[in-house]
């Protein structure tokens, strides 16, 4: 019998600077901060529904039964909300995804802010943003940042444990006169073959750049924010492009190696060069998967959405902006 229920939209972020590996996995804190943009494309709408206790809790995902470990990682949250409430009502689950789910085009972001803020609602936990944040970041590190709109930065904190629980959390920041446009190219929008949790701790525990990247990404952040703050899109662009292919070379030099980067991708790579060596201020970056997401401004938009489709025929190609924050929809 249903008791209470809450649904919350949350869209997708990309970021410019990126996580990837955890300090302490069981914690979900990352090793190094990030900062990005969340978009106005690809919603995730979640209801979740409280049952009896007592009840098995169910998962469903587009209206199916969610199977092995997205369904798991649902069950885990779960349990979290139900140890920081004191409730022990089972829950059901519901989401509708407009985005490849696991295709690295950050379907667990927007996942895991949407159960966050569905499921705190629904078990009547008061969390604030930043304890919302907190929240989403036990399901998916990068959920953190889709808990606002724009840019965001998250925070690794310090500490391992319940301490660095605390630290660990996204928080909006400012950019009002930065409003670039995002230039998606989807190239394979099925599932990746390693998750990105397997892909990071192979990262982490085998690849001797991994520690470089970490390190220069934190003079990667300061410059960022300087060049966000000064709407200066070729600089932006070029930190977040080198951050990201730095992010690719410590997974490349993993053992064994980790690569989400296929042929595709690396030709888009080149006509994103082409464009700039024509004088098109456009940069790239890519997460864990082959889909290219291509930095430029709102007027060539258009141009670069053309010229990717000719370069890699086939692709879906769609032009993302500013997005909200995650919103509650209804609580029942
Ligand atoms: O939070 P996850 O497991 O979806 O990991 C995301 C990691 C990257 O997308 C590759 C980078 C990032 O910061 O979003």
């Amino acid at each position: 019998m249903t008791t209470d229920a809450a649904t919350a939209v949350a869209h997708p972020n990309i970021a410019l600077i990126k996580y990837w590996g955890k300090r302490d996995e069981e914690w979900m804190i990352p090793a190094v901060d990030s900062l990005s943009l969340t978009l106005d494309v690809f919603p995730t709408t979640t209801t979740v529904r409280l049952a009896p206790a007592g009840q098995p809790d169910r998962v469903l995902l587009d209206g199916r039964p969610a199977e092995g470990e997205i369904e798991k990682r649902v069950l885990v949250f779960l349990d979290m909300l139900r140890a920081r409430t004191g409730r022990r009502e089972a829950a059901v689950v519901d989401t509708r995804n407009t985005v490849p789910t696991g295709a690295g085009l950050a379907s667990s972001a927007s996942g895991f802010a949407a159960l966050a803020a569905a499921g705190a609602a629904a078990f009547g936990l008061d969390a604030g943003p930043a304890a919302l944040s907190r929240l989403a970041r036990r399901g998916s590190v990068s959920a953190a940042r889709s808990i606002f709109g724009g840019w965001a930065i998250c925070h690794a904190g310090s500490g391992s444990g319940a301490e660095a629980d605390l630290g660990s959390f996204a928080e909006p920041i400012a950019a009002p006169d930065f409003d670039p446009a995002l230039v998606i190219v989807v190239l394979n929008a099925g599932p990746k073959a390693v998750s990105s949790r397997a892909g990071m701790r192979r990262t982490t525990e085998t690849s001797p750049l991994y520690r470089a990247w970490a390190d220069a990404g934190r003079a990667d952040l300061a410059e960022m924010r300087t060049a966000l703050a000064r709407a200066d899109l070729d600089q932006v662009g070029e930190i977040a492009e080198r951050n990201a292919l730095g992010m690719h070379a410590t997974m490349l030099a993993a053992r064994p190696a980790v690569r989400y980067l296929s042929a595709a991708t690396l030709t888009v790579l080149d006509a994103v060069l082409a464009l700039r060596a024509a004088g098109t201020s456009a940069y790239a970056t890519m997460d864990a998967g082959p889909n290219v997401k291509i930095l430029c401004s709102r007027t060539d938009a258009a141009l670069v959405a053309d010229e990717m489709r000719a370069a890699a025929p086939g692709c879906r190609v769609l032009t993302a902006h500013r997005g909200p924050g995650v919103r509650l929809e209804a609580v029942r």
